[in-house]
């Protein structure tokens, strides 16, 4: 069906080294979970560096735990949103304090931890603990959108339901660390908001907005 064909060519797609990224070198989960923090608003290219001093100068979710707050903060300085800061110590603790220096291993566990929301949970799961979720941030949705041509908006209570359940179709049994990478990077390299690769792109036979002319019409978002 077509979530088998988009699953099977978006696998055959994927190369990790297309996009190096060094927290592709880890599945542990303090370090996915420290690099999926600083992405959260921040881009790829400016968050990478971060992501290598913060990853160099607390090693392990201990050496953050017991960091002093003021040297955390000015290690941040320069990516803003200070909140996800005070988040990043504060989830470090309540790892050390309340799990033993041990991540929790699912998704609803991961939740609980402050910072973490429904993408960053999905991420860790997924890359660190081989759970099968999905993940969703703005890539996959505009992937997904594009290939089922769906105009639901992304940000409407409907459209997260709706594109929850698209990403767990898409996903299937594929091995999910694997599946979520691929399907990021394929949005960032390929199904891109603007010039997408629509020519060369490997989804493109079964393609609902290809075929109807409506790639840049999606996806749909319902606030500006
Ligand atoms: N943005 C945030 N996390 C990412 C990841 N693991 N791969 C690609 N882009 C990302």
């Amino acid at each position: 069906d077509r979530w088998h064909h988009f699953r099977e060519n978006l696998l055959g797609w994927y190369r990790p080294e297309r996009r190096p990224m060094p927290w592709k070198e880890h599945n542990d989960p303090y370090n996915i979970w420290l690099s999926e923090i600083i992405l959260q608003q921040t881009r790829v290219e400016q968050g990478t560096a971060y992501y290598e001093r913060f990853a160099a100068t607390y090693p392990t979710v201990r050496d953050l735990a017991r960091a002093p707050d003021d040297e955390v903060m000015k290690l941040w300085e320069g990516l803003g949103y200070y909140s996800r800061a005070r988040n990043l110590l504060k989830a470090a603790r309540m790892v050390v304090d309340q799990y033993d220096g041990d991540f929790p291993d699912t998704y609803v566990g991961l939740l609980k931890l402050p910072g973490v929301g429904p993408y960053t949970a999905a991420a860790i799961a997924s890359f660190a603990f081989d759970r099968q979720v999905a993940v969703l941030d703005g890539n996959v949705y505009r992937v997904l959108s594009r290939y089922a041509g769906v105009a639901t908006p992304t940000d409407s209570t409907a459209g997260k339901h709706q594109f929850s359940e698209l990403a767990t179709l898409a996903l299937g049994e594929a091995p999910a660390a694997r599946f979520n990478q691929a399907i990021m990077d394929f949005g960032a390299l390929v199904c891109t908001p603007r010039k997408a690769a629509c020519k060369v792109c490997p989804l493109a036979k079964a393609c609902v907005a290809l075929a109807e002319n409506r790639v840049y019409d999606l996806p749909v978002k319902e606030k500006k």
